[in-house]
């Protein structure tokens, strides 16, 4: 098949709603009922998860923390893709890529997603679910296998990089990494959510669990799901 008609396939499906490859996620919330104050308060590494779903509001929520459009900016330059978004970026150039790791989500089959901040959908990347191979890759962290979902961060630094040099690899691509992953964390608390960050992984391994392109180098991995006990 050519890339063109998988395109055309792919844009189809979405649109009549009958296939997994594309999938819309709901208009994110724009308030709720924990404050800033408390969800900081709140905030810990859970590690233990209960044994039920996330919801797909959850996980779109959860997706728009990390990177969605706060202000849409259509007519904009290219490099901001869409808008600027929940979390800061050096220069507005977004490095980040945002994969979601499926696996017991309501409405959403097991699978690798990438979120696309544009539409704020998500789009199939690999099926079926990954989150053990996920598990191996960050050295057998078990509880990464047992969240009903994780989202995983990579970075494409050279959109960074071709503004800002060595300091964009060294200083700024990080800190949006910083930015979006407290976001994440933040939000999953004010949604009764738990989140840990995992940054102790096998780069190679995870960037092949998740089906990431050549050029994005992995750098964060968050499970997340309702708190044991
Ligand atoms: C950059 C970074 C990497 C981390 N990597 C891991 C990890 O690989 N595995 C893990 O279980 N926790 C990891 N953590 C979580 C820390 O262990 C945790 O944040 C710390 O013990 C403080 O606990 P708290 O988050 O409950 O405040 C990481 C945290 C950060 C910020």
């Amino acid at each position: 098949m050519t890339a063109g008609l998988l395109l055309c396939l792919v844009a189809a499906m979405a649109e009549t709603g009958d296939s997994a490859l594309v999938v819309r996620l709901p208009e994110p919330a724009r308030a709720g009922a924990v404050s800033v104050e408390q969800a900081l308060w709140q905030r810990r590494s859970v590690r233990e998860f209960a044994d039920e779903p996330l919801a797909l509001e959850q996980v779109g929520q959860l997706c728009w923390a990390t990177y969605g459009i706060t202000l849409p900016l259509p007519g904009g330059p290219a490099f901001l893709r869409g808008g600027l978004r929940a979390a800061p970026s050096a220069g507005a150039l977004y490095p980040l890529e945002l994969f979601v790791f499926a696996g017991n989500v309501t409405g959403l089959d097991p699978g690798v997603w990438r979120y696309r901040s544009e539409t704020h959908e998500l789009v199939l990347v690999r099926p079926g679910d990954r989150r053990a191979e996920l598990a191996a890759a960050a050295l057998g962290q078990e509880f990464i296998a047992r969240a009903p979902a994780a989202l995983c961060w990579s970075a494409v630094f050279s959109r960074t990089t071709n503004k800002y040099g060595a300091r964009g690899r060294e200083r700024y691509v990080m800190m949006d990494l910083g930015h979006s992953g407290q976001n994440v964390w933040l939000q999953a608390v004010a949604l009764g959510l738990g989140a840990v960050a995992v940054g102790a992984f096998v780069d190679e391994e995870v960037k092949l669990a998740a089906g990431m392109d050549a050029r994005e180098e992995p750098l964060y991995i968050m499970p997340v799901g309702r708190p044991r006990g």
